[in-house]
C-alpha cells in the first residue's frame, strides 16, 4: 500500500527500455482465487538504447517459476518487479505467476465482476498479471491460450482454436501492453457483421450477461456508423476479422480500447427505451465511437510514455465530437461541450490541480485522465485545425497515419507532421502543451472615422509549479455586425499570439458591435465588460449559433451574479430577449433548450470566483431558485405552447430530433412544477413510456419533497436493474432540497442495495451529493466530512476511483474561511490516514498544495 517515499517520474528522465520484445504468448488457467498465467517472452538487445538493466514490473505476482532459455534463474524480486541477470543476445524468457482475481477489489489487471473474468491494463494494470515491461513504448504481438471451463474465452487479435475448455488467440498488430485484455465468463452476444470498403469482412459482437441482450442495438448500431464514419472522414479502415466489445458491470471508467476487445463499463453501452435517457444514449454512441476511433489514433499510433497521454486522448476525444457533430447538432454538441469544459476543465485549470496538457510528472499515472488532457487537450486540436485550416489538418493527419503507423510517439511528432505539411512553426503553439492555466483575453474596441480597432490583452495567471506565463497563440474567430442587425463582417480568424495585439478594420460606416470568439475558438476566459445591451443584440441578431448562446448566458450570469451579491430582482429585459428566443418556432429545439437552461449554481460559484468575488453556496441557490421562479411567472402564457411544441408523437427514437424535443419539454416542466406544486411532473411520471421523461418527472417531485409514492414505485420495478438503480440512488440526492441533501446520502448508503464497492453505485451516491453544490456545502461541513469519509473507505478497495472522487475538493481554497477550514480538516483528515494508497496520497497533497 503506501509507499514510504512515493516516486515521482519525470518527462525529461525518459530513455527507452534496453530490449525490444519480439513476441509474448500467455497461457491463463483460470481459477477465481489461484490463477496461474504463463509467460514466454522473446527478447533482443534493443539497438537504441544504453541502459541495459533487465527490470520487469510486477505487482502482487507470487512467483512460482522463472527461466532463461530453458534454464531456471532466480530473479531478485521487489514491491514493483524484478531484475536478473540476462544474456547479451536475443533469448526467451519464461515465467509461471499465481493471482487472485476474486480477490482484485482495485479492479486493475485481471479481476472478477459477477462470476466474470476480465481485465483493465491501461495504464499499468498488466504488471498485476505477469512480469513484463509494462510501459507503452515496448510493442509486440501477443498469442494468448485460456483454459477453464467458462463458455465463452476472449482476448485480443482473431481467434484461434476455440475448443471445449481452450480457446486461443492471435493478435498479429503488436501493442504495447496496456491493450491486452481477457474476458471469460457465461456471455451471450447479439452478432452482426460489417464489410469495411476495401471488403475485409468484420464479425461484430456485443457480448453481455445473460438478461441485458435487450439493451445492445443500440451500441450495435453505434459500432457500425462509427467504423463507417472513420472510413469516410479519416479514410481509417478496421484491421482484423472480429470486433468484441463487452460489458461489464464493475469498472472504474467508462471504457477501454484493447485491441479488437472493448471492455465497457455497463452503463456506457446498455441501453433500451425504458432504462434508459436520452442522454445516455447520446453518450454511449459518442464512447463506442470513441473507443473504437481508438484503433488508429492509439493502438496503431501509440504513446511513447503516459506523459503523451493526450496524444491518444485528446486527439480521440476532439474525433469522437466530430462524429457526434456529424451525427447530430453541430452548434448544440458544441455548446454542450464549452459548457462542460467550463464546469470540469477550468476549475481544475485554476485550482489546486492545474497541470499542462502534457504533464512533466506525476507519481500515479491514473490521477492524470484528466478533463486537462482530454477536453483540453481536444481543444488544442481543434485550435490547430482552425489555423492551419480543413484541408492542411486533412493532410497533415495523413501524413501521421503514413509516418507514425507502428509507433510509440510524442507530441512532438504530432506537432512535425502539421509543421511539414504547412510549413508553420508551431514553436509558440507548443505552448498550449507545456504552459498550464486558463488564459485570460481582454477586448477593448475603438471607431474613428470609419475605422473600427480591436485591442486584445492576453494573461495566463499563475499556476502551481508555474509562475512565468509566456504568450500564447490564441486563434480568436471573429464576424461584426451592424446597429441594424446585419452581419458586415463575416467570420475572420485573428491570430492573437503577443501579450497585446490590435486588429484594425476599414470602411466601417457605422461602429459594429463584435461577436467574439465565435465557436469557443480558443478555450479561455473572455474578460469583456458586460455590456447588456450588447448582449441582447447579440441574443437576438448573431448568425454564430455559440456566440448567441453565449450572449444568453453571458446575460444569465450577469443577472444572476447581481442577485447573489446584492440580492436584485432577475433582469427582466434578459428575460424578454430570452423569450424571443425560446419561443422561436423556426429554431431547432434542442437549441432552445439550450437556451432555457440557466448556469448551475457551481457554474456560478466558478463565475464569482473569475470576478475575484467569495461564492456563498447559499445565496447562490437561493438566487438560482428565484430567477427560475420569476422565469416561469413571467413565462407563464408561453409554457403550455411550449409543452405542446415539445410532444413527441412518433413511436420513441434516441435521435437528435426527438431528444431535443424532450429536453425542450424537460425544461418546461422544471418551470411548470414552480407554478403547479408539480401535479404536471406527476401525471408525466405516470404517464412516460420512456427513462427520460420518467426521470426528468421524478426529479422534479423529489425537489418538491412529495416524491415518496414515486421513488417507492420506481424502486418496486427497477430493483433488479443495476443501470436504473443507479439512477434511482442519484436522482433522490441530486435533487433534495440542499439543506437535506447530505442526510439522503447517508441514509441511502444504508440501504441494502448500497453496494459501495460497485464504482458506479459509489459514484451514483457521492457524485450525486457534490452535483448538489449547495447540499454538499453545508455551511456545518456535514457533506465534506459525509464524502471524506467514504473515500478513506474506498480507498483502502479501490483507489483509483476514490482519488478521482476527491477532485470534488480542489475548488476549496474559493469559499469562505469557514467553509476552507471544513475543507482542509477533511482533506488533512484523509492525508493523515495510515495505509493511503499512492493514488489517494498523490491527490490529497496537490489538493492542499
Ligand atoms: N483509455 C481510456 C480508458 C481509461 C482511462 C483506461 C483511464 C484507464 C485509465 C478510454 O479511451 C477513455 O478515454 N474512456 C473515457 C470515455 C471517453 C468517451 C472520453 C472514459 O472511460 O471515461
Ligand atoms: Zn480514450
Amino acid at each position: 500500500m503506501k509507499d514510504a517515499s512515493p516516486q515521482t517520474i519525470y518527462l525529461k528522465d525518459y530513455t527507452p527500455f534496453g530490449y525490444v520484445v519480439e513476441g509474448v504468448e500467455l497461457t491463463f488457467a483460470l481459477a477465481p482465487e489461484a490463477t496461474r498465467v504463463k509467460s514466454r517472452i522473446r527478447f533482443a538487445p534493443n539497438p537504441d538504447a544504453t541502459d541495459r538493466t533487465f527490470f520487469l514490473h510486477g505487482e502482487d505476482l507470487t512467483l512460482i517459476s522463472a527461466a532463461i532459455d530453458g534454464t531456471p534463474v532466480t530473479p531478485t524480486l521487489t514491491e514493483q518487479g524484478l531484475t536478473c541477470e540476462v544474456p547479451d543476445a536475443p533469448f526467451t524468457w519464461e515465467a509461471e505467476v499465481e493471482i487472485a482475481p476474486a480477490k482484485n477489489t482495485a479492479l486493475e489487471g485481471l479481476y472478477m465482476s459477477n462470476g466474470m473474468y476480465c481485465t483493465q491494463c491501461e495504464a499499468e494494470g498488466f504488471r498485476k498479471i505477469t512480469y513484463y515491461p509494462d510501459r507503452p513504448d515496448v510493442m509486440a504481438t501477443f498469442d494468448v491460450r485460456i483454459e477453464s471451463d467458462l463458455p465463452v474465452m476472449l482476448s485480443n487479435g482473431n481467434p484461434g482454436t476455440q475448443d471445449g475448455g481452450v480457446a486461443e488467440w492471435h493478435d498479429p498488430w503488436p501493442k504495447p501492453s496496456y491493450l491486452f485484455a481477457l474476458v471469460a465468463g457465461d456471455l451471450e452476444a447479439r452478432s452482426d457483421s460489417f464489410t469495411t470498403r476495401s471488403g475485409r469482412h468484420v464479425d461484430l459482437n456485443l457480448w453481455v450477461r445473460p438478461g441485458d441482450l435487450g439493451k445492445t442495438a443500440w451500441g450495435m448500431e453505434a459500432l457500425r456508423t462509427s467504423m463507417r464514419w472513420d472510413e469516410e472522414v479519416y479514410g481509417r479502415e478496421y484491421d482484423l476479422d472480429v470486433f468484441n466489445i463487452v460489458a461489464v458491470d464493475d469498472f472504474n471508467m467508462g471504457a477501454m480500447e484493447n485491441k479488437g476487445l472493448n471492455i465497457f463499463n455497463s452503463s456506457a453501452v446498455l441501453a433500451s427505451q425504458d432504462t434508459s435517457t436520452d442522454a445516455n444514449f447520446e453518450r454511449i454512441e459518442a464512447i463506442i465511437a470513441h473507443e473504437y476511433f481508438h484503433n488508429w489514433t492509439g493502438n496503431r499510433i501509440t504513446c511513447r510514455d503516459w506523459f503523451q497521454l493526450c496524444l491518444k486522448e485528446g486527439l480521440t476525444v476532439f474525433r469522437d465530437s466530430q462524429f457526434t457533430a456529424d451525427q447530430r447538432s453541430a452548434p448544440v454538441k458544441r455548446i454542450g461541450d464549452v459548457i462542460d469544459l467550463r464546469a470540469r476543465q477550468f476549475p481544475e485549470d485554476q485550482g489546486p490541480l492545474s497541470h499542462p496538457v502534457r504533464p512533466e510528472s506525476f507519481q500515479e499515472i491514473n490521477n492524470f485522465y484528466t478533463a486537462t488532457v482530454y477536453e483540453k487537450g481536444a481543444e488544442v486540436i481543434g485550435m490547430l485545425k482552425r489555423l492551419v485550416g480543413d484541408e492542411a489538418y486533412d493532410k497533415a493527419v495523413a501524413l501521421y497515419f503514413e509516418r507514425h503507423d507502428g509507433q510509440a510517439c510524442t507530441i512532438e511528432d504530432w506537432l512535425q507532421v502539421f509543421e511539414d505539411t504547412t510549413g508553420r512553426d508551431l514553436s509558440q503553439f507548443k505552448r498550449w502543451y507545456t504552459q498550464s492555466g486558463t488564459p485570460r483575453l481582454s477586448v477593448e474596441e475603438s471607431y474613428e472615422g470609419a475605422r473600427y480597432t480591436l485591442t486584445f490583452r492576453q494573461r495566463t495567471p499563475a499556476t502551481p509549479g508555474q509562475s512565468e506565463k509566456l504568450p500564447q497563440v490564441l486563434p480568436v474567430a471573429v464576424g461584426l455586425l451592424s446597429p441594424g442587425g446585419e452581419e458586415v463582417l463575416p467570420t475572420q480568424l485573428l491570430e492573437v499570439t503577443e501579450p497585446e495585439q490590435s486588429f484594425t478594420f476599414d470602411n466601417m460606416p457605422d461602429r459594429p458591435i463584435p461577436s467574439l470568439l465565435r465557436g469557443f475558438s480558443a478555450p479561455v476566459v473572455l474578460e469583456r465588460e458586460s455590456d447588456a445591451a450588447e448582449q441582447a443584440f447579440l441574443l437576438a441578431h448573431d448568425t454564430d449559433p455559440y456566440c448567441r448562446w453565449e450572449a444568453g448566458r453571458g446575460l444569465a450570469r450577469g443577472s444572476l451574479v447581481a442577485s447573489v451579491v446584492d440580492g436584485a430582482d432577475p433582469d427582466g429585459a434578459w428575460l424578454d430577449a430570452l423569450q424571443a428566443v425560446v419561443t422561436d418556432p423556426a429554431l431547432d429545439p434542442a437549441y432552445r433548450a439550450l437556451m432555457m437552461g440557466l448556469p448551475t449554481q457551481s457554474e456560478l460559484a466558478q463565475a464569482l470566483y473569475e470576478k475575484g468575488i467569495t461564492p456563498d453556496p447559499d445565496a447562490i441557490r437561493d438566487a438560482v431558485e428565484a430567477t427560475v421562479r420569476a422565469t416561469a411567472d413571467r413565462w407563464a402564457d408561453d409554457l403550455p405552447g411550449l409543452s405542446e411544441e415539445a410532444r413527441v408523437a412518433e413511436p420513441y427514437a434516441p435521435d437528435a430530433q426527438q431528444s431535443g424535443k424532450r429536453a425542450l419539454g424537460t425544461r418546461v416542466l422544471s418551470l411548470v412544477s414552480r407554478l403547479d406544486g408539480g401535479s404536471a411532473a406527476e401525471a408525466q411520471f405516470e404517464a412516460a413510456d420512456n427513462m427520460t421523461l420518467k426521470l426528468a418527472a421524478l426529479g422534479n417531485l423529489v425537489r418538491l419533497e412529495r416524491a415518496d409514492d414515486a421513488l417507492a414505485a420506481f424502486e418496486a420495478q427497477w430493483k433488479d436493474d443495476r443501470l436504473v438503480m443507479d439512477k434511482w440512488f442519484g436522482i433522490q440526492i441530486m435533487s433534495a432540497p440542499a439543506p437535506v441533501a447530505v442526510e439522503r446520502a447517508e441514509a441511502l448508503t444504508g440501504h441494502a442495495a448500497f453496494d459501495w464497492t460497485n464504482p458506479n453505485r459509489f459514484r451514483a451516491v457521492m457524485g450525486a451529493l457534490v452535483s448538489n453544490h449547495a447540499g454538499f456545502h453545508r455551511a456545518d461541513g456535514a457533506g465534506y466530512d459525509f464524502l471524506a469519509g467514504w473515500l478513506a473507505r474506498l480507498d483502502e478497495k479501490n483507489p483509483q476511483t476514490a482519488a478521482r472522487m476527491a477532485t470534488a475538493f480542489q475548488t476549496w481554497r474559493r469559499y469562505d474561511d469557514d467553509r476552507q477550514a471544513k475543507m482542509r480538516a477533511a482533506l488533512e483528515s484523509l492525508r493523515d490516514k495510515p495505509k493511503l494508497s499512492r493514488d489517494m496520497g498523490e491527490m490529497v497533497a496537490r489538493l492542499l498544495g
